[in-house]
């Protein structure tokens, strides 16, 4: 049996793409130093009591803050974007996708993609580029397992061009001229609802037949047993959501795992966090490490920095998977060192869901298939928009036969000439 104990970790260095300019700032001035972001005032805030404080401040002393052009492109119906009695009740609804007993009934249909994913990554002659890939397995499981889609292949392929081209343009400029990014941005959030609107209502007709439920049938069970049956709209922009939400950060991390894996391949694992920190306006002027943050500006709480200096990691540069065991568990010595879900009333809703899936994929890696690096050394790692390697990580993987060797492609070859 295969035990996989999955956490999110930076200790593990790696070579990170402009990272250096923030951490020697942060040497420099401290845990709490303001700083640009696109010409306006930021101020950076690091370490665990100020990134509780920040985390628990959530409606009374900053409020959640996204650019506006992904608080347009992404719909003024998200979770995300709602703030106060509104942003609780939505997350009462959508918090039922992501109960155990959900988790569990989407739990073979994840293992499914994720095996024939795996199939066809081993089936290609030559090495793939696991970031690339690993982003269309995650649309692939939030359109066919989280949403319940059943979409033709081809129809998925454009769709998730299309899908691209959102997410491309989802931080972009918000100014609406023709060719900018942020008209491709609306452009393609036309298309995706349409394309989703489609989806939805075939699947409202067809629900006989279904062997399980998605989360999508739960949304809209939570919503009317809140009273507050969603309208097409809703259902729209809370899909899309959805799809936005487990897309990059996933497919981040799923990579982060496969690199882990080459490098440690004996080993249980560490990611690096995917989110390198979480933005917030301030409602109110307060004090943080000794300084005041007025009112209006923008504070974020860095997740990244904060567990590269966390006190209660133990020689915190050292790749130490048992720092997380039962014996030792140093995450568990304080809430807010550890937060790659981010904290408090914004915690990540997908959290469960995202460990099942790497915890899925880890499992299937480790028991049905081999993996090489195909380039002579590892790629550096750039943060943005989510952490991934520079590269895209070029791996080349095989199958494995049933003595759990290798399936060389000449093998391959001469297996099905002989069929
Ligand atoms: C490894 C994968 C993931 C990571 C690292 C991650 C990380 C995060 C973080 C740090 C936040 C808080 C942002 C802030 O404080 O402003 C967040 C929020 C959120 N996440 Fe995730 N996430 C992941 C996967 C998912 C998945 C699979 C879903 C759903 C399908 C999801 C849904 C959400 C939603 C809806 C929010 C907004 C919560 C709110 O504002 O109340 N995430 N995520």
């Amino acid at each position: 049996m295969v035990t996989v104990i999955l956490t999110m970790n930076l200790s593990a260095r790696f070579t990170v793409q402009g990272s250096g300019f923030q951490s020697s700032r942060r040497e420099k001035y401290g845990n709490v130093f303001k700083t640009h972001l696109l010409g306006r005032p930021l101020i950076r805030v690091t370490g665990a009591e100020n990134v509780r404080k920040i985390l628990m401040g959530e409606h009374h002393l900053v409020s959640t803050e996204w650019p506006r052009s992904t608080r347009m492109l992404l719909g003024p119906n998200t979770v995300a974007n709602s703030i106060g009695d509104i942003h609780r009740n939505k997350r009462k609804v959508f918090s039922k996708i992501f109960s155990h007993e959900a988790l569990e009934s989407y739990l073979p249909k994840i293992q499914l993609v994720i095996q024939d994913t795996l199939r066809a990554w081993s089936s290609h002659p030559e090495a793939i580029n696991v970031y690339q890939e690993a982003q269309k397995l995650t649309f692939r499981m939030a359109i066919r397992v989280l949403l319940g889609f059943s979409i033709p292949e081809e129809d998925l392929g454009h769709l998730f061009e299309v899908y691209q081209q959102f997410v491309e343009n989802v931080f972009s400029l918000p100014v609406d001229l023709p060719f900018s990014g942020y008209r491709r941005g609306i452009q393609a959030r036309q298309t995706l609802q349409k394309g989703l609107e489609k989806a939805i209502r075939e699947k409202l007709q067809c629900t006989q037949g279904k062997d399980y439920s998605d989360a999508l049938d739960i949304l809209i069970e939570s919503s009317k047993e809140h009273g507050k049956e969603m309208t097409m709209q809703e259902l729209k922009d809370g899909t899309l959501e959805l799809i936005f939400a487990a897309y990059a950060t996933t497919a981040s991390a799923s990579t982060s795992l496969i690199m882990q894996l080459l490098k440690h391949p004996a080993e249980v694992m560490r990611l690096f966090t995917p989110i390198s920190g979480g933005y917030r306006t301030v409602l109110q002027t307060f004090e943080l490490d000794g300084f005041q943050i007025p009112k209006g500006w923008s504070v974020m709480y860095s997740i990244r920095d904060t567990h590269d200096t966390a006190p209660v990691f133990k020689d915190v540069n050292v790749f130490d998977p048992d720092r997380f065991g039962q014996a030792r568990s140093e995450d568990k010595d304080g809430r807010f060192h550890y937060l790659p879900f981010g904290g408090g009333v914004r915690t990540c809703l997908g959290k469960h869901l995202a460990k099942l899936f790497l915890k899925v994929l880890a499992v299937e890696l480790a028991s049905t298939s081999r993996f090489e690096l195909a380039t002579r050394t590892f790629p550096r790692i750039t943060l943005v928009p989510v952490l991934h390697p520079v590269d895209g990580l070029s791996v080349k993987f095989f199958g494995l036969d049933s003595n759990q060797n290798k399936i060389l492609p000449e093998t391959e070859a001469m297996l099905s000439a002989t069929v």
